[in-house]
C-alpha cells in the first residue's frame, strides 16, 4: 500500500518522514537539504549556531532541496532562541520546530510572519496546549529518542493518547527509536501522520559529525546507550564516551569561560562545549547524543540520506 503524504498546514511532503534536528552542527544544511530533496522534511539543528551561520546553512539546504521542505529546530532553552527564530523567518524557512519547551509568544510570531510552528511534546496535555496556542502540529517524542528528553514513557504509549487529545485532523508526528519501515507503518496505524527519525540519519555522508562520532554509532551496543543528567535540567540520552562516564560518576569538570548561553543551567558541566567537542571528533571530552535503538539499526554502513529515505519508505509500504 502506498504511503500517505504528510500534510502540515499548506506544506505537503510526498514521504511522511521528518529527519529530526540534531544540535550542535550534527544536522546542518547538507543533511536537511538531502532529506528534503528525497521527499521527506529535512531539519537543521539551529541551537548553538551564530545567526550568520544559520543563514548560510538554510541557503545551503535550499540549494540542495530546491522545492523540498526545510525546517529548523530551535531549543527554547537557548538564550538566543528568539534571534534564531527571527533569522530563520527572514530566510523564509518553511517550518520552525521548537524543542525543549516553548512559549505562547512564539506561535504569535509564527502567525504574524506566516511561518508555521510545530512543537515537540511528550504528553497529551502539552499537545493540547500547543494546539490551543496555535501550533500547526506536534512532534510527539517518547523516551526512546536521542538528546534531551521530556518523558520516561514510551512513544508507543504516548502516541494514542496524543491522537485522542488533539482530534483527527491535527498533524501528529511520532518520534523516538524508529529504525525501520515496519515501525513507521505501525506508527501510522497507531494514528501518526508521519514519523521523525534522527539517529538513523547520523550514518550518512551528509551528516556533519566527525568520522569518530559516526564510528561510535556503528559500534554501539545496547549497553553503550545511557541516560545522563543535563545541566539544562532534563535527562539526555547519549552513548558512553569517557566524558559521559565522568558525568555518570559526577566528576565532569565545571564550565570554563561560561557565556550563559542557556536560559537555565546548573553549571555542573558545559553541555554545549561537550556537544561541540564530540561533533569535531573529540570523544574523550564530548557527549554523543543518540536514540535508544542505535544498536538495532540493521545496516550501519555510511549510506546516502536519500537511499535511507527510499529504503524506509519502501519497507513501510510493504508492511502497510
Ligand atoms: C545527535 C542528536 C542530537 C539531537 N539534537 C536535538 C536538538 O537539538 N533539538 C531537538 O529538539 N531534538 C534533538 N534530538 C532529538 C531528535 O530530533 C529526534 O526527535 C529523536 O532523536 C528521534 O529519535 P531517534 O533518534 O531514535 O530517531 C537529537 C537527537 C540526536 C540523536
Amino acid at each position: 500500500m502506498k504511503l500517505p503524504e504528510l500534510r502540515i498546514g499548506d506544506l505537503v511532503a510526498p514521504i511522511p518522514i521528518v529527519q529530526g534536528g540534531m544540535a550542535i552542527r550534527i544536522s546542518t544544511g547538507t543533511l536537511a537539504g538531502s532529506v528534503a530533496a528525497a521527499g521527506g522534511i529535512g531539519t537543521i539543528g539551529a541551537s548553538g549556531l551564530a545567526f550568520e551561520e544559520l543563514r548560510s546553512e538554510i541557503q545551503k539546504a535550499r540549494e540542495i532541496a530546491k522545492s523540498g521542505i526545510v525546517a529548523v529546530n530551535i531549543m527554547y532553552a537557548a538564550r538566543e532562541f528568539l534571534g534564531l527564530v527571527q533569522t530563520a523567518i527572514r530566510e523564509k524557512i518553511d517550518l520552525i520546530v521548537t524543542g525543549a519547551g516553548f512559549s505562547r509568544d512564539i506561535f504569535k510570531i509564527g502567525q504574524e510572519s506566516k511561518v508555521p510552528i510545530m512543537a515537540i511534546v511528550s504528553s497529551a496535555r502539552l499537545a493540547r496546549t500547543a494546539k490551543s496556542c496555535g501550533a500547526v502540529g506536534v512532534i510527539v517524542e517518547g523516551k526512546e529518542a536521542g538528546g534531551h528528553l521530556g518523558t520516561d514513557r514510551s512513544i508507543w504509549d504516548i502516541l494514542p493518547e496524543v491522537r485522542k487529545a488533539v482530534g483527527e485532523d491535527f498533524p501528529v508526528i511520532a518520534a523516538g527509536g524508529i529504525t525501520d519501515g515496519k515501525q513507521i507503518a505501525q506508527m501510522l496505524k497507531l494514528g501518526a501522520n508521519g514519523v521523525q527519525i534522527a539517529t538513523r540519519f547520523v550514518l550518512t555522508p551528509e551528516c556533519n559529525a566527525a568520522p569518530a562520532y559516526k564510528e561510535m554509532y556503528q559500534k554501539a551496543t545496547k549497553d553503550d546507550v545511557v541516560l545522563i543528567s543535563s545541566p539544562v535540567g532534563m535527562p539526555g540520552r547519549a552513548l558512553k564516551t569517557p566524558f559521559v562516564e565522568k558525568i555518570l560518576n559526577k566528576t565532569a569538570p565545571p564550565p570554563v569561560g561560561c557565556d550563559f548561553c542557556l536560559k537555565r543551567c546548573s553549571l555542573e558541566y558545559c553541555i554545549i562545549q561537550a556537544l561541540i567537542n564530540s561533533q569535531m571528533g573529540d570523544l574523550e571530552n564530548g557527549v554523543v547524543f543518540s536514540g535508544e535503538n542505535v544498536w538495532k539499526i540493521k545496516d550501519r554502513r555510511i549510506r546516502p540520506a536519500a537511499e535511507i529515505v527510499k529504503e524506509l519508505a519502501k519497507e513501510a509500504e510493504e508492511a502497510m
